[in-house]
């Protein structure tokens, strides 16, 4: 593998701005930051020499994604969920690692599913090569996700396992939509809980466990990545529509062109009825630029995207209160900061 993972390496004031800057991570401690950023060089470091193959174009595949970059969102909460421990364990950085790879692999799928041609920024894998190849590159992920987490032991493996099927049900969830007599927003709420809650929750939870804090803060941190979760997944629909395309890093309003309704357009079909042609553009998958563009500009007006920015700071809120069980820190802090953060992230 060559050169040494770097254990003690400083990072740069860059890294620690960078934290701040893609997940709003704001505590007045400097040696926080520059741990955690320490700690993601580490992930770094593990996530590129993981995915290597012998086979040219897998390596070229499966490495397409995480050069892109991404905001390593799910990694540095389990490293800092592992601050409620012993922070600096080998296992922690593996799972942080294992954590990033399930949701890459869930990226590359994702964007198969959504037949999306941007993702971080550059081509999607589809977009670059095709499905199949886009769908392979997932599950070789997966594959390596689930090599890293046996080293973990069997209690880890069994989490990330039922961690996967959750995801999974709840992607088949949105793609199947709510049953007759179901109330829509529950089953948005169900299934984002599902597809983005899980694996952030159990990022937390493996941050905390492996660090052997004690059980009440492991539930507690949890808990706090479920509801995190959720709040991340409605800020992102939220910004989907609310932030200027240029921005997203991916194409704007691609819910709309698969027909899938996020909270700000179920709120809408609820709160802005009589708002005839809002109503018409809601009801079917629009494949034309121009009637997605016209969506997004009322969809902006809407009641519905205001009472889903509500319904984001009731989750932020929530999310906070999980919290009280920690002890004072500034990984709490930290903690805090997020879920301001996210509540606020929705332009
Ligand atoms: C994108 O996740 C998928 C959602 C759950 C909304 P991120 O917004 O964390 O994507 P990256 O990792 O920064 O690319
Ligand atoms: C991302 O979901 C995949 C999972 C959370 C499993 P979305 O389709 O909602 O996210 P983006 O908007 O493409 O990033
Ligand atoms: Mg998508
Ligand atoms: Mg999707």
């Amino acid at each position: 593998m060559g050169e040494a993972e770097p254990r003690n390496r400083a990072p740069g004031n860059g890294a620690v701005t960078e934290l701040k800057a893609a997940i709003g991570l704001e505590v007045d401690d400097d040696g926080l930051l520059a741990e955690l950023a320490a700690g993601l060089d580490r992930v770094e470091w593990r996530l590129r020499s993981v995915v290597r193959s012998d086979v040219p174009f897998v390596n070229e595949a499966a490495l397409h994604l995480v050069q892109a970059g991404g905001k390593r969102f799910r990694p540095l909460f389990t490293l800092l969920a592992s601050r409620f421990g012993e922070a600096d364990r080998d296992a922690v950085v593996t799972a942080a690692a294992a954590v990033e790879l399930v949701h890459l692999a869930t990226l590359y799928h994702d964007d198969v599913m959504d037949e999306a041609a941007m993702r971080r920024g550059t081509q999607s894998a589809n977009a670059r090569w095709d499905n199949t190849l886009a769908i392979l590159t997932g599950d070789f992920l997966f594959a390596h996700a689930s090599r890293l987490v046996a080293a973990l032991g069997a209690e880890a493996s069994r989490i990330i396992a039922e961690t996967f099927g959750e995801l999974v049900t709840g992607q088949m969830r949105e793609t199947v939509g709510a049953s007759d007599g179901e109330d829509p927003v529950q089953h948005y709420l169900t299934a984002i809980g599902q597809k983005t809650g899980s694996l952030i929750a159990t990022a937390g939870h493996f941050g905390a466990m492996l660090s052997g804090a004690p059980t009440e803060q492991v539930d507690a941190l949890r808990r706090f990545g479920e509801i995190i979760g959720v709040a991340f997944q409605i800020s992102d629909d939220i910004i989907d529509i609310a932030s200027p395309s240029d921005e997203l890093g991916k194409a704007q309003g691609t819910d709309l062109r698969e027909g899938i309704r996020t909270l700000p357009m179920l709120y809408a079909l609820s709160d802005d009825r009589e708002n005839d042609r809002l109503v018409e553009l809601l009801s079917s998958p629009l494949d034309d630029d121009d009637l997605v563009g016209e969506a997004v500009t009322l969809l902006r007006r809407s009641h519905g995207l205001e009472r889903a920015r509500a319904t984001l700071a009731e989750y932020a809120q929530r999310a906070r209160s999980e919290l009280a069980v920690l002890p004072e820190s500034s990984a709490r802090t930290a903690c805090e900061s997020i879920a301001e953060y996210l509540a606020s992230r929705t332009h």
